[in-house]
């Protein structure tokens, strides 16, 4: 966890952001149930894991920017050694005041009781609507609290503020201690990834290299993988968000791994794609040349005030023109980008912004336009081309090959950071690795 400075600066930040005519909520999702009594392992939702660094379920925090005091209030669960015994540590209220930096603690069950009087009297409320059901009738009943007492001088709000404008702009210009963690993060799921393409061979099941990916996360400290292990194989490959990973790898397979490490709640983000056999077929190579050319020249663009979109129509291009050359379609390229006929093997995003969530926090676009990329965003470059093994009128030996490379870029002010670069990714290094 980073020192609690680092916090503390966070919440200054987004209290200075929002003013004090203004109050703001962030809380913990609730944990669910995945069968039986048995519940699904909690991650703290990143807001408030950004905003205080706690990751136990049942918190809610509220910043009080206008207060004169107890600007940081939170409501956790209190100390329980029974419950403790069953479920593990709590830091109790205690510990959320003397390590997570709440100048006033409650006890969680007391949140519907006090929340009115510690957020009356302000014009706007950031809180995130429509994520959470039991937030939005807390959010309602607090209000219709707050009508009652208005008489008596506690009055609600006069609008819900959506927080990504303020808070989300925070989380999207990633600070050096953030930058480490990623660099971290980068740095454990490349070693996995070439653990996987040295143990990956035909005969091999697709479980068995997540489960050495996922090993590899948790072996080095990591909390494990950010968003589930994709391993697909052969024509799995061309299943964009594959996470059965139950076949068996064949001789003249690809196999395409897109898996990324959450080290200190911030995860990377990488696919590599390789012939189970040490060698790639001609069509496979042919293939994968085009989208690593492409990949690589849209790396080059991840530069200050370049914009997502300007780097996505750069690889839509390449890759169209790639498909034309492969005879997946006929040109001109310009007339199939326009027909969207493109989509039919490309139909993905190249980008999006990497953080605490894989899918980061940030807006895309500034008054309706893409906003051009700024020093300290962290984005992912990740062009594929994906031929169903149905497809029609696509040359035999193309069909069932499935390729993505994705690496994580910092953009800085001079060339772009690749956080991956650890792992390999050309045609003779893949081909190496994986013959060993
Ligand atoms: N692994 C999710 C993505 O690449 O966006
Ligand atoms: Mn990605
Ligand atoms: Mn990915």
């Amino acid at each position: 966890m980073f020192d609690p400075a680092v916090f503390a600066a966070r919440r200054a930040a987004y209290m200075k952001a929002i003013g004090s005519q203004a109050i703001a909520i962030a809380r913990s999702q609730p944990e669910r149930l995945r069968n039986g009594d048995a519940y699904h392992p909690f991650r703290q939702n990143s807001d408030v894991l950004y905003l205080t660094g706690f990751a136990e379920p049942e918190c809610t925090l509220v910043l009080r920017p206008g207060a004169e005091h107890d600007k940081v209030v939170m409501f956790v669960r209190p100390r329980d050694p029974e419950l403790e015994t069953w479920d593990g540590r709590r830091a109790g209220l205690e510990g959320a005041k003397e390590r997570y930096g709440a100048e006033v603690a409650y006890d969680i069950s007391e949140l519907d009781s006090k929340l009115a009087e510690l957020t009356a009297n302000v014009d706007e409320w950031y809180v995130g609507l429509g994520i959470d059901d039991a937030l939005d009738a807390l959010v309602a009943r607090t209000i219709a609290r707050l009508r009652r007492t208005e008489k008596k001088g506690q009055r609600p709000p006069r609008a819900i503020v959506d927080p990504r404008e303020a808070l989300h702009e925070l989380r999207l210009i990633k600070q050096p201690e953030e930058l480490a963690a990623l660099r971290k993060a980068s740095a454990i799921a490349s070693d996995a990834h070439v653990a996987a393409i040295r143990h990956g061979r035909p005969g091999v099941f697709e479980y068995e290299l997540e489960a050495i990916i996922n090993y590899q996360f948790r072996r080095r400290g990591g909390a494990g993988p950010g968003y589930a292990t994709i391993v697909g194989a052969g024509a799995n490959a061309t299943i964009l968000h594959y996470i059965e990973n139950k076949s068996k790898i064949a001789d003249g397979d690809l196999v395409l791994v897109d898996a990324g490490c959450e080290y200190d709640h911030y995860t990377s983000d990488i696919t590599r794609t390789w012939p189970a056999n040490g060698t790639f077929s001609p069509a496979q190579a042919r293939v994968y040349e085009i989208v690593l050319a492409t990949q690589l020249a849209a790396i080059a663009m991840c530069r200050v005030g370049t914009t997502i979109d300007d780097i996505h129509q750069f690889c839509v291009k390449s890759l169209t023109e790639g498909m034309i050359e492969l005879g997946l379609l006929a040109g001109p390229v310009e007339e199939r980008i326009k027909d969207l006929s493109y989509r039919r093997f490309y139909m993905h995003g190249t980008s999006h912004w990497l953080g605490l969530d894989v899918h980061d926090a940030g807006a895309y676009t500034r008054a309706g336009k893409p906003r051009p990329l700024e020093a300290g965003m962290v984005i992912t470059i990740e062009p594929g081309l994906y031929i169903a093994p149905n497809a029609e009128g696509v040359p035999d030996e193309l069909r069932g090959i499935g390729v993505r490379i994705e690496d994580d870029i910092v953009i800085t002010r001079g060339d772009p950071e690749v956080l991956t670069a650890a792992c390999p990714k050309t045609v003779a290094e893949l081909e190496a690795l994986a013959k060993t």
